[in-house]
């Protein structure tokens, strides 16, 4: 049975909150719900996994069958999704399980795929430990390369090229409208990861790609309080191909996690205005900083990213990464700072840090990832400052 059957008015693509509103506005406003009499203004989870058949075949008439298959609240978040990256969308129970289902979803045995070398390094575990062993072929290029690698024709013959832009976590931005280009003049289906930036810092599907997928475990949802992943695309036959992923191998998402991700995604402008405003003061005190050999946040002038990223990007976001001495370095910043948390994970309202190292990315021992809050600038420019002194040269 197809689980399109009960899609209902998502199939008219048609974008309901046009790029001529702004970002506050279209968060707020996108999906198909329209405030109505009596009714709440966003009405709460739909709670079942059978509906009522009554007599009628199952889907007639648009009507929900199986939560696995499709559901009120989950339909109503993707049409807000796909608002915002101007497709349609797909939403999954985390960030792995939106890939999972582009790469079992797009390749077939014997094809190849591209995946970056420096991007989330799940993504490879998942090529080494399982892709391999169905026969998909998996090749890593750093995102700083693929661009120049591809035009040189290195990777000829490959189905699936993915992209992470800003790359995690070293904050890299490669040339999406450039690699599509040269992705489908050999035939490929450009990905691209846009977890980073959020529908509103970068819109990969107008550039030319084929899919977005990102973890909105991240800034989209922002509280760090709930998994969920989503993959958009505009063409129908690669949407019928994840639906079908999905229906099968039930990696949809629960009704309760998804209407708490759509409360969320209205407050992503506020939030990701304020996110940026602390990455960007912090950006200035580490690279201040002695003992701080390098930062990286792609808005800021004179990195290797800002040319590329002020031509693509919509708008900055709030993640940074910085190399301190060692583990230690980083152990006593963390002791000292009031406001930084040690916690993996990144785009929550409170301000985190985790050293790469520990969680295999290829980077240095005093490497961090820093994704700055919601919290004043003013109080995290304070205690950073502060916790730095606590920091050996
Ligand atoms: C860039 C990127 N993509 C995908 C994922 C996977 O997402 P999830 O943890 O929601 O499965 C992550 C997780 O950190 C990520 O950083």
């Amino acid at each position: 049975m197809s689980g399109e059957m009960s899609s209902g008015d998502m199939s008219s693509g048609a974008l309901r909150a046009p790029d001529s509103l702004g970002d506050g506005t279209r968060v707020t406003r996108s999906g198909t719900t329209r405030p109505a009499p009596g009714r709440p203004l966003h009405p709460g989870p739909v709670f079942a996994a059978p509906f009522h058949l009554g007599d009628a075949e199952p889907g007639a008439g648009g009507a929900d069958v199986y939560s696995r298959y499709d559901n009120p609240t989950i339909r109503e978040f993707e049409s807000s999704l796909g608002d915002l990256d101007g497709g349609r969308s797909l939403a999954f129970a985390s960030g792995m399980a939106a890939l999972t289902a582009v790469f079992y979803g797009c390749i077939s045995s014997g094809q190849r795929l591209l995946i970056p070398s420096d991007g989330y390094f799940t993504e490879r575990l998942l090529a080494q430990n399982h892709l391999q062993r169905f026969g998909l072929e998996t090749a890593t290029v750093p995102t700083t390369e693929i661009e120049s690698r591809l035009r040189g024709g290195e990777f000829a013959g490959t189905r699936l090229i993915l992209v992470e832009t800003p790359s995690n976590p070293s904050l890299d931005v490669c040339d999406i409208a450039a690699i599509a280009e040269l992705a489908h003049r050999q035939g490929a289906l450009l990905a691209v990861d846009n977890t980073t930036a959020t529908p509103l810092g970068q819109r990969p599907l107008s550039l030319g790609a084929d899919l977005v997928v990102a973890s909105d475990t991240k800034a989209l949802t922002g509280h760090s309080d709930l998994l969920m992943g989503h993959v958009s695309v505009v063409d129908e036959a690669l949407f019928a191909g994840l639906k079908s992923w999905r229906d099968l191998t039930g990696s949809i998402p629960g009704p309760f996690e998804t209407w708490l991700a759509h409360r969320s995604l209205a407050t992503l402008d506020l939030r990701l205005a304020r996110q940026a405003e602390n990455a960007a003061a912090l950006s200035e005190v580490l690279a201040g900083a002695e003992q701080v050999k390098q930062v990286r946040w792609p808005w800021r002038a004179g990195d290797r990213s800002y040319e590329v990223a002020q031509r693509q990007m919509l708008r900055p976001m709030g993640v940074l990464s910085a190399s301190f001495g060692s583990a230690q370095a980083v152990r006593d910043l963390l002791g000292a700072s009031q406001l930084i948390t040690a916690a993996t994970s990144f785009g929550g309202l409170h301000t985190t840090l985790d050293r790469r190292a520990q969680f295999g990315d290829d980077v240095g021992a005093g490497f961090v990832r820093i994704s700055c809050g919601c919290e004043d600038t003013l109080d995290l420019v304070r205690d950073v400052q502060s916790a730095l002194r606590a920091v050996a040269h």
